[in-house]
């Protein structure tokens, strides 16, 4: 930024987080979903967000790799530096969203274990609920849903995550699911239960 004097002075709104969140009776947060790709992380996500729209009246939003990558973030690619700028910025604009009063799940493989601490360190405690969609390699590389480590072996795409790149597991995750041994339901199940049990939605009354 070549010397140039930056100035800025982030002004204080009238209506705040609290406000929202008092108003859409829910404590904002974000569900952060990581995983090898083919874990299971998008459709887990969907699922997650379908019972707490419809069961519990929640104000929710998803953040999806692909879509990201196709729109905000269309001009990164899968290097180290890349990833980082990926997950920096989504943890940006899911920060936003914790401040709308909103309970945002994102779906990013995010393999590096301090990209997922800078955005845990982006928002306050109990805002970022790390989610570790658990999966072995080969089970996802025999769903392949996608055709990606298909070509990835055949060394058609670089820099594959669990093939040619690395995935760092979380060493404290809030919530794991095992997507190989649960079903969906399951898995959404465990993670609706979190949230009910540390207040983050009210069950509805019948
Ligand atoms: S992240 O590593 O930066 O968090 P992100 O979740 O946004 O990745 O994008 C992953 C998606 O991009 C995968 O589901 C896959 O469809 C696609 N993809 C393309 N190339 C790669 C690659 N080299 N490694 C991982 N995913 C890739």
């Amino acid at each position: 930024m070549g010397g140039e004097v930056r100035i800025i002075v982030p002004h204080k709104h009238k209506i705040t987080k609290q406000d929202r969140a008092k108003r859409y009776n829910q404590r904002p947060a974000i569900v952060w979903f990581t995983g090898l790709s083919g874990s299971g992380k998008s459709t887990l996500a969907s699922r997650v967000e379908e019972i707490l729209f419809h069961q519990y009246n929640a104000k929710t939003y998803i953040l999806d790799g692909d879509n990201i990558r196709s729109g905000l973030n269309k001009d990164l690619g899968f290097s180290a530096e890349d990833r980082q700028e990926n997950i920096r910025r989504i943890g940006e604009v899911a920060k936003l969203f914790v401040d709308a009063g909103l309970i945002v799940l994102t779906a990013f493989i995010s393999p590096y274990r301090k990209d997922r601490e800078m955005v845990r360190n982006l928002v306050d405690d109990g805002e970022f609920i790390e989610v570790y969609v658990r999966c072995p390699l080969e089970v996802c590389e025999q769903r392949d849903v996608k055709g990606l480590y298909k070509k990835a072996r055949a060394g058609i795409i670089k820099n594959f995550t669990g093939i040619d790149d690395p995935y760092e597991e979380p060493e404290n995750p809030e919530i794991i699911v095992d997507t190989h041994l649960l079903s969906v339901d399951e898995s959404a199940q465990k993670i609706i239960q979190y949230l009910v049990d540390h207040g983050y939605v009210k069950p509805q009354k019948q």
